[in-house]
């Protein structure tokens, strides 16, 4: 099984990259597990125009019509058997860069929509007194 560990932190060694390894040791211990992790915030990622190409089919073209690096990522998440999504809470939602990244992906309403049909864990840590929190979420 593919497995694609995003991370939306922009801290390398820090509380959401240590918890996502070890989300990444359980998948691992299952065996025949390949994992990749993917830091979005080191990755050129452009913000969404609202041109709403993506969403509409002629005249538009169900596409994103940005090429930066979601190209790849796409590529990855369509090899990709199910998702780990690490983020650390910043203002009481996902990062910037995990966010920008999900805005980016196909519109939900979109039949192309890339991650419709995996699963995935979504894990929000917090630093703060109000604990953490995971959801298991299924595209
Ligand atoms: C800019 C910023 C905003 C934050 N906002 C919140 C918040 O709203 N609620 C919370 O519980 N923790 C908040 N935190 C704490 C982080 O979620 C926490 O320290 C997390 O473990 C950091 O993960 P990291 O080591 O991967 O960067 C914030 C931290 C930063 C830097």
């Amino acid at each position: 099984m593919k497995v694609m560990a995003i991370i939306g932190s922009p801290r390398k060694c820090g509380n959401t990259e240590l918890l996502v390894d070890r989300v990444i040791e359980g998948c691992m211990s299952r065996g025949n597990t390949e994992i990749e992790k993917v830091f979005i915030a080191d990755r050129n990622i452009q913000y969404c125009s609202g041109c709403l190409t993506c969403t509409f089919p002629p005249p538009g073209t169900g596409k994103c019509v940005l090429r930066d690096d979601m190209d790849v990522l796409i590529e990855k998440i369509r090899e990709s058997d199910a998702f780990i999504f690490g983020t650390p809470n910043h203002m009481r939602t996902v990062s910037a860069p995990l966010l920008n990244f999900l805005k980016r992906r196909d519109t939900p309403h979109n039949k192309f929509s890339f991650l419709r049909g995996h699963s995935s864990l979504l894990k929000n840590h917090s630093g703060g007194k109000s604990g953490s929190h995971a959801f298991l979420c299924w595209w």
